[in-house]
């Protein structure tokens, strides 16, 4: 008897990062050499699959694609099957899962991040076969140690605060940089170090304006009549509130977070005597071509998602852990979100550099371990 072929649909949710491409084109190809599979991809993520909008993943269409931004199927944070906003709120998922048997699909491969996951896990409860694959470059997804997306994220913010650092030192000013990272400070703790900044400011830790102005201060005093300070765009001052861009509920994540440096400017203004100036970095940590880190990074996820869904293992996300892929429940994923810890070891050598983290004496646990003996 002939045996069916396989049948695999892709989709990419939520926003969108460099690696995404890289990813499709390792899913796509390596289902289609090593596993002989049909692969279908849903445009702008869930939409494509409420609304059938699928076509046809050949090889060609993924060739030349691994170092392009972007994704070449679109993607969307406003299209939550469980709550459709373009049929007013409607929980659409019966339709999503008569789709799916209607086009055939023995599995679903989920690029995304948490709220990207959050759904997969729910349409996986469905009876939905769904592999997920964590992209972003917030770094914030429970189960993985990597999303890819990041180190792209993060050499782009280190190299803008690189450009940021001349700037300053000519014209003695306290420079802010805002990152992305959502309510996490993966982008703005590795960047800032990276770059040497003076002051991090993380979501983690609430800041006070009197500890940053403290170094502003300081520095001018010592003749270093410059302070960088990278800021975290979920970073908040003791007993503030988050600063929020807009609010907007039709995407999975309803608040867009956004402008905290120029309220941190703003309240600097008043306690030091240097300009104070404030870039947002935005979008472009999202956009251009990926790093090589990403790519493979992206690739490894991609071969081993194919991998899974063609041998019928779902409801769960490809990961790294500790140096070793591995795999975490969907159920696990969902809904969390992976904050920087306290005992993150950048933390501890920012400290030890001088570095501030906006607060006297954060609780971070210190690069305490002793050094080993030299062998005799
Ligand atoms: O999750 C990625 C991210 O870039 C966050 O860092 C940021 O808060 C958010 O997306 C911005 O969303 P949007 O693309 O909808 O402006």
């Amino acid at each position: 008897m002939p045996t069916q072929t396989l049948r695999i649909g892709v989709l990419t949710g939520g926003g969108d990062c460099p690696g995404i491409n890289a990813a499709l084109r390792a899913v796509t190809k390596s289902l289609i050499l090593k596993h002989d599979a049909e692969v279908l991809g849903f445009l702008d993520g869930f939409e494509g699959l409420v609304e059938r909008n699928v076509e046809p993943l050949h090889y060609r269409d993924v060739s030349g694609i691994l170092t392009q931004g972007g994704t070449i199927l679109g993607a969307s944070n406003r299209a939550d099957p469980f709550n459709y906003h373009p049929r007013g709120g409607a929980n659409v998922s019966a339709q999503v899962l008569k789709t799916v048997q209607n086009l055939g699909l023995d599995a679903l491969v989920a690029i995304g991040g948490d709220g990207t996951m959050s759904i997969a896990h729910r349409l996986s409860e469905l009876g939905i076969e769904v592999v997920g694959l964590p992209k972003t470059i917030d770094n914030d997804l429970v189960g993985t140690d990597r999303t890819f997306g990041f180190d792209t994220a993060v050499h782009i913010a280190s190299a803008a605060i690189d450009r940021i650092h001349t700037t300053a030192q000519s014209h003695h000013r306290v420079m802010i940089v805002e990152t992305m990272g959502c309510h996490a400070g993966w982008i703005a703790l590795h960047a800032g170090l990276a770059s040497g900044a003076d002051v991090i400011l993380l979501p983690e830790l609430d800041y006070t304006v009197e500890e940053v102005a403290r170094v502003c201060r300081e520095r001018e005093r010592v003749g270093q009549r410059f302070t960088i300070v990278a800021v975290a765009e979920g970073a908040k001052q003791k007993d503030g509130e988050h600063v929020v861009q807009e609010r907007d509920d039709r995407r999975t994540d309803s608040l867009r977070l956004g402008g905290i440096g120029n309220v941190l400017a703003d309240e600097l203004r008043e306690f030091v005597d240097s300009s104070v100036r404030t870039t947002v970095l935005g979008h472009m940590q999202r956009g251009g071509t990926p790093t090589a880190y990403d790519r493979n990074l992206a690739t490894a996820f991609g071969t081993r998602a194919a991998a899974l869904a063609a041998t019928g293992r779902a409801g769960i996300m490809v990961g790294v852990q500790e140096g070793s892929f591995t795999t975490v429940p969907l159920a696990d994923v969902a809904g969390h979100t992976r904050t920087v810890p306290m005992d993150a070891p950048l933390l501890a050598s920012a400290l030890d550099l001088g570095i501030s983290l906006g607060v006297p004496n954060p609780d971070v646990k210190t690069n305490a371990e002793p050094v080993p003996p030299v062998p005799s």
